[in-house]
């Protein structure tokens, strides 16, 4: 199956993401991640998309487009993925589109995880990733045990300033997709994304429940 979560900065995508990938046995492709990873490793793909995420800025298509592209064709992706945070505009919606019919595939359902925004700011500020195991926790809601808590580290771009502008860019860029998947006759599923995890998550399992198992 090929999923699209779709959703605000911080509404729980990435979290939502690496459980589903757990249930259904298909990678997560979350190309904030990917970007993150290249920026650690200092390649120039990492060094341009920097600049870009700093400032809470989409990066550009075609850099975007290439990486998913080199994804796609890894083994793991063939029974279909989980994508978390791509497409993030009308262009990357259409390229994706016409990568997966290249593939035979195209996208199996959309779920859009909805959570007000002043939820969104607190999510964000307290928001700390592991490095060794890329794993994302939250001060409050989802607290690390005391084992991991030391090496947690902060994203560059949850300053407040960053998030408000990553929202802004939201609503004008990728917002306009809740309408594009709703139009395009792809099973369409919003849930409200303001409860604890377990419950976002169990929801999403329901509603995918036929999807689910009945396609690889
Ligand atoms: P990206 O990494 O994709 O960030 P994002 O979309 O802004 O989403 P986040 O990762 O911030 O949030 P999330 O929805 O995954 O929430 P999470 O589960 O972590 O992109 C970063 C940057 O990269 C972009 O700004 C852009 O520059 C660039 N980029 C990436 N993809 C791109 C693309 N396709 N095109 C162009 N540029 C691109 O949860 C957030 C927090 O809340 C965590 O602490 C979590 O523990 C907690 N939490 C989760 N669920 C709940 C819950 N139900 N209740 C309480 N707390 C919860």
């Amino acid at each position: 199956m090929d999923l699209i979560l779709l959703g605000a900065p911080g509404a729980g995508k990435g979290t939502q993401g690496a459980l589903l990938a757990e249930k259904l046995g298909i990678p997560k492709i979350a190309t904030g991640d990917m970007l993150r990873d290249a920026v650690r490793q200092g390649t120039a793909l990492g060094l341009e998309a920097k600049r870009f995420m700093d400032a809470g800025e989409l990066v550009p298509d075609e850099v975007i487009l290439g990486m998913v592209r080199e994804r796609l064709s890894q083994a793991d992706a063939v029974g279909g993925a989980i994508f978390d945070g791509y497409p993030r505009n009308a262009a990357q919606a259409e390229s994706l589109g016409r990568m997966l019919g290249e593939l035979d595939r195209s996208i199996d359902a959309v779920v859009s995880i909805d959570v007000p925004e002043d939820a969104i700011v607190e999510r964000m500020t307290g928001r700390r990733t592991d490095p060794e195991t890329g794993r994302v926790y939250h001060l409050v809601h989802n607290p690390p045990s005391a084992e991991v808590r030391d090496r947690l580290v902060q994203r560059d771009d949850d300053r407040e300033e960053t998030v408000r502008h990553r929202l802004q860019v939201y609503r004008t860029a990728t917002e306009p997709l809740v309408a594009y998947y709703r139009a395009s006759g792809v099973p369409f599923y919003a849930v409200d994304g303001d409860r604890p995890i377990e419950q976002v998550q169990e929801e999403i399992l329901d509603l995918l429940g036929n999807d689910a198992s009945t396609t690889p």
